[in-house]
């Protein structure tokens, strides 16, 4: 049966699922301890998600992973349906910032998230190497967004 638990104490234990998603600790360091992590089990442990706020409107989900051998299986849209609902009262938006991948923009918005706008050289400044998903380096994040409360 899939359960999501809000997780509060020792959240540094879902670091190995949390680096599928953002690759260097540093960064994660940076929104884990202020943020709300959720974690999906289907039995086992399948699926991670942290978000943030960011204003009195707007809340940013920070990063979602997946084990590898279970992707594509629905667990990643089942989380952003549960934060989706989870914070539809305190907050107007959810932001999610990506590389620009198209696998990944098309789950997104596949999630109801519609392209917001970018930010110019974000992987390049903010991580100590260059990053890559697959063939693609990573260079701009671009922002989707979604409204909570439609
Ligand atoms: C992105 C991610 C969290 C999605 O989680 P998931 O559990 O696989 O998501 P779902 O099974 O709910 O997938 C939903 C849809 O997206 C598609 N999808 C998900 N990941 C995909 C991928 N890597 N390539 C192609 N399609 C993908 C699925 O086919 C599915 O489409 P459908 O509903 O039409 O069948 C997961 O692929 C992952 O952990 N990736 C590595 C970490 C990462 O890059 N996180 C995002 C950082 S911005």
């Amino acid at each position: 049966m899939v359960k999501i638990e809000r997780i509060t104490e020792n959240k540094k234990q879902f670091l190995d699922l949390l680096l599928l998603a953002d690759e260097q600790e540093n960064m994660i360091d940076k929104y884990l301890p202020g943020g709300d992590l959720f974690a999906l089990y289907d039995d086992d442990l399948k699926s991670v998600c942290v978000v943030v706020s960011v204003n009195s409107e707007t809340c940013e989900l920070k990063n979602i992973a997946t084990y590898g051998k279970y992707q594509g299986k629905g667990y990643g849209s089942a989380l952003i349906d549960f934060i989706s609902d989870f914070y539809k009262n305190d907050y107007k938006t959810m932001l999610v910032g990506t590389g620009e991948t198209p696998a990944i923009l098309s789950f997104y918005e596949g999630c109801g998230f519609e392209i917001s706008h970018r930010v110019k050289n974000f992987f390049t400044d903010n991580y100590d190497h260059p990053m890559f998903e697959g063939d693609i380096q990573l260079v701009d994040m671009i922002y989707l967004k979604k409204d909570l409360q439609k």
